[in-house]
């Protein structure tokens, strides 16, 4: 709940609140007069005596103003509780419970979804003769917690499947404990944003009635002051204060409970709570190395946090050429991903590209639109995400995953499935699993059939983010062949990034090696593999085992990079190197320099040769 008042919207909404709440608890403090005493001279100017000035009958306008708060936020919060808790019991209940209690409840909540509210409230209120605001309150709370019930059923019954409710079950707990303490506390934040629609709803609903007439007229809320207002003439006899007060101050209370509202969204999506706002284009850098069909230049790249902006990705150019397998290894968080993403101009706020070109033919997609990037992704280049099995949507069948790229990119439907069959033959699944759902599938199955996807355009270059992962070694093995026939059979190019090193060295025809956001090493994966310089990279072989000759043993690289808020003075494996030169390696930054006809290291243990040639001509463009 801190999270969601720590938005700009909560705060401002809950000051004007605040404000409201304070001036009906202390109504009788400011009010200068009794709402009803109608001994002043009626229909008068305002004035210091008479704030907004008097009514037909000689009442002071202000005064029934602040009693009228307290009436309608009345309203307000318990119309609010009395719908939200009918919801609660009536979709919590009924979606934990399940079985014939959760068809009786869910009958009954659509049929009171159908119920015209409005004329029943009206036919209802018509007959209430009592002076207490309960009854328009009861009938409002009846008439409205449909809404909320349908809601929190749905959330109620996505939460039952879910492991830690699974596990509550497994060690016995009552299925009243369960909701009361698992369930519950996972739908505070939606029960809130319940709780504030329901009030909202039930101060314009009773402002409606009572303007209307309905219910005791002789009650002080904003809703009898319109109506007193309206049918008395007030904008006839000139005395628009009268109207415009109550109105704008129910105006007022519903915008606040709705900033509320918007906190509690922030709440409960977090991408919203870092401020999320429309980042400026990166500032391009660099031209495309000849010959590269993906170019990246001096891609810098972070996120934007509550604590302040993040580098994720330090100045990275890299090159791909056509047909050609470059494998990106590096340690967990060393911005492999970040890295990706920007490349296609995928990553999203809070994610940013702060600086850099990603040239694909020629084109620099990062200085593109999203519109106008959009028909070079899965065209010109796809993306296979890690944990990329998640990427299909568990709704919709293979063949529908297919169908909405075909459409997309203008591929006719039936030549679209005769791709994608022959596709997923080629991954040794069935045909017939076109028509199946995701969930159908196995992980390793969803992983190929999300590579077959990622071919469906034939595409020049595909980036691959981890695609084995979290797979067993057959599956692991059968992916890697199929990619080596994607490679050699179709000449795409790939990106493969990866922790494993030494899956690497086997297939990449170039390995790049990433730390703390930089590449530090880059070359031929055999020379990278026999000859290491960097001492990150020496480390990273020294942490897998050999692929043949003796057993040895391991050894990790003890410590951490750096952070990623912080600004680099020297060598961002500094800390770590058991070869570094005091005063020198953490004086100034390593540049990334040639050493040898392919290979480039960025370590001041090298000297200082002369630089990489710089890119000299502009790629083809399209
Ligand atoms: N939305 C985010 N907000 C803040 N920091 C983030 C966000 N996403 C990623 N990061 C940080 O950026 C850094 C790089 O993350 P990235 O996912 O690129 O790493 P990675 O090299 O792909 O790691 P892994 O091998 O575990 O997939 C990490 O330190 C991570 O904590
Ligand atoms: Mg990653």
């Amino acid at each position: 709940m801190k999270a969601a008042l720590r938005s700009r919207w909560a705060q401002a909404g809950l000051v004007i609140l605040a404000i409201f709440v304070l001036v009906a608890a202390l109504a009788p403090v400011i009010a200068p007069y009794s709402p009803t005493n109608s001994s002043f001279s009626p229909l008068a100017s305002p004035s210091l005596r008479h704030l907004l000035g008097t009514t037909q009958l000689g009442q002071d306008i202000f005064s029934q103003l602040v009693w009228g708060t307290r009436g309608t936020l009345e309203i307000g919060f318990l119309t609010g509780l009395f719908a939200t808790a009918l919801g609660v019991l009536v979709g919590i209940g009924g979606g934990y419970l399940g079985g014939p209690t959760d068809s009786v409840l869910n009958a009954l909540t659509n049929v009171f979804l159908v119920i015209p509210g409005l004329p029943l409230i009206i036919i209802t209120a018509a007959y209430i003769t009592t002076k207490s605001q309960l009854p328009i309150i009861l009938i409002i709370s009846f008439t409205g917690w449909a809404w909320g019930a349908r809601v929190l059923r749905s959330q109620t019954l996505s939460l039952r499947q879910r492991e830690f409710i699974l596990a509550a079950r497994l060690v016995g707990e009552s299925p009243l404990r369960i909701v009361v303490s698992e369930v519950l506390p996972n739908m505070l934040s939606l029960i809130a944003a319940n709780f504030i629609g329901a009030a909202i709803y039930g101060i314009l609903s009773a402002a409606g009635l009572q303007f209307i007439g309905l219910g005791n007229v002789n009650a002080v809320t904003w809703g009898t002051m319109l109506f007193w207002a309206q049918s008395q003439g007030a904008l006839l006899s000139g005395a628009w204060l009268w109207i415009l007060a109550p109105g704008a101050a129910i105006a007022l209370v519903g915008t606040a409970l709705g900033m509320l509202n918007f906190g509690i969204d922030e709440l409960t999506n977090p991408r919203l709570r870092a401020g999320v706002k429309k980042l400026p284009k990166p500032v391009p850098a660099g031209t495309p190395e000849v010959g590269a069909l993906l170019s990246l230049q001096e891609i810098e790249a972070g996120y934007q946090t509550a604590a302040g902006p993040l580098t994720a990705v330090r100045g990275v150019s890299l090159a791909v050429k056509p047909g050609e397998f470059l494998g990106i290894a590096g340690e967990s968080g060393c911005g492999k991903s970040t890295l990706a993403f920007a490349a296609l101009g995928l990553l999203r706020p809070p994610g940013a590209v702060y600086r850099g070109s990603s040239y694909l033919a020629g084109v620099d997609l990062l200085a593109l639109t999203p519109a106008q990037r959009r028909p070079y992704l899965w065209r010109d280049a796809s993306f296979v995400f890690q944990a990329s099995m998640n990427a299909l949507n568990p709704v919709i069948r293979v063949r529908d995953h297919v169908l909405d790229t075909a459409r997309a990119h203008g591929l006719p439907p039936a030549e679209a499935i005769e791709r994608a069959t022959a596709l997923l033959q080629q991954f040794e699944i069935p045909a017939h699993f076109l028509d199946a759902y995701s969930f159908q599938l196995s992980g390793g199955m969803k992983q190929r059939v999300v590579l077959a996807l990622s071919l469906l355009l034939r595409p020049k270059l595909i980036l691959m983010d981890e695609p084995t992962t979290a797979l067993d070694v057959v599956v692991q093995r059968l992916i890697m062949q199929q990619i080596e026939w994607i490679l050699g059979e179709l000449g795409v190019s790939i990106v493969f990034i990866t922790h494993d090193f030494s899956l690497l060295v086997e297939i990449s025809d170039r390995i790049a090696i990433m730390y703390a956001g930089t590449v530090v090493e880059q070359g031929p994966a055999a020379e990278i593999y026999a000859h290491p310089l960097h001492p990150y990279t020496q480390g990273l072989i020294r942490s897998f085992p050999p692929m043949s000759g003796e057993r040895q043993v391991l050894h990790g690289i003890p410590g951490h990079p750096p952070g990623l808020g912080e600004k680099l003075s020297g060598c961002p494996f500094f800390a770590r190197c058991s070869a570094r030169l005091e005063g020198v390696c953490d004086q100034a930054v390593p540049a990334l320099l040639a050493q040898g006809d392919q290979h480039t290291v960025a370590c001041h243990l090298y000297g200082q040769p002369p630089p990489v040639a710089a890119p000299t001509a502009v790629g083809e463009a399209r």
